[in-house]
């Protein structure tokens, strides 16, 4: 199965396994309505973020029982938030594509600590993973987001309108991806 040599060291951060001990740093910015307004769920309790602690720790691993990869993302010594992969296509052998995403401490935000977090997040999924498509999600209304998917280089796709039932209303959704020749071409890829 396919696996990322971890930790990834960026200029500024290091990205790592979620580990015990991480609970606390990781309730500081999940616990908040603010952080969780455009995520999945409510803000998490401490037990909660315990389970997704212990869920999580997969140390780099993706496997089709377990095919989301969440790696806290570290400055400092702290974790200033975490960021996910979701690999789709792990049952055959060339068809993976890669769901992204980022969560970070308000406090750390404009700084580009979620862009560098992700852009080596898409080197991962492209280098290490082997994906064709990274893509992501997002509610148009969450600029900061589709800021780093433009810094990124990857394209909005789709608009739909009213699309998406969440947290009791409809909302827009938002599609940008960003397939390997392109970013093998782009300014994220600097081999
Ligand atoms: C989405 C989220 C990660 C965006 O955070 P962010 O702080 O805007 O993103 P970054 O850390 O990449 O910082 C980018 C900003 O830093 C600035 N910046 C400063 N130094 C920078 C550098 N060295 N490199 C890149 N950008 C830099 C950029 O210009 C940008 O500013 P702008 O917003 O005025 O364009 C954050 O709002 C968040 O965690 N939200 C809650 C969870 C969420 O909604 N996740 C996404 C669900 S789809």
């Amino acid at each position: 199965m396919p696996r990322v040599p971890l930790p990834i060291a960026t200029d500024r951060l290091l990205l790592r396994s979620l580990r015990p001990g991480d609970e606390p740093e990781v309730h500081a910015y999940r616990s908040r309505a603010d952080v969780v307004r455009y995520i999945p769920g409510e803000p998490r309790t401490l037990e909660q973020v315990a389970d997704l602690v212990a869920e999580r720790a997969t140390a780099g691993r993706v496997e089709p029982e377990s095919p989301i990869m969440t790696l806290a993302v570290e400055r400092e010594g702290h974790v200033i938030g975490d960021v996910l992969i979701h690999l789709d296509g792990l049952d055959g052998h060339d068809g993976r594509q890669a769901e992204v995403g980022w969560v970070f401490h308000p406090a750390v935000s404009g700084q580009g600590y979620a862009t560098e977090a992700a852009q080596a997040l898409l080197r991962a999924a492209f280098e290490d993973l082997g994906v064709h498509r990274v893509w992501a999600q997002l509610e148009p209304d969450n600029t900061g987001s589709s800021r780093i998917c433009e810094r990124l280089g990857m394209r909005q796709e789709a608009l739909f309108r009213n699309a998406s039932w969440f947290k009791g209303r409809w909302t827009d959704l938002a599609i940008y991806a960003l397939l390997e020749d392109e970013w093998r071409a782009g300014p994220g890829h600097f081999a």
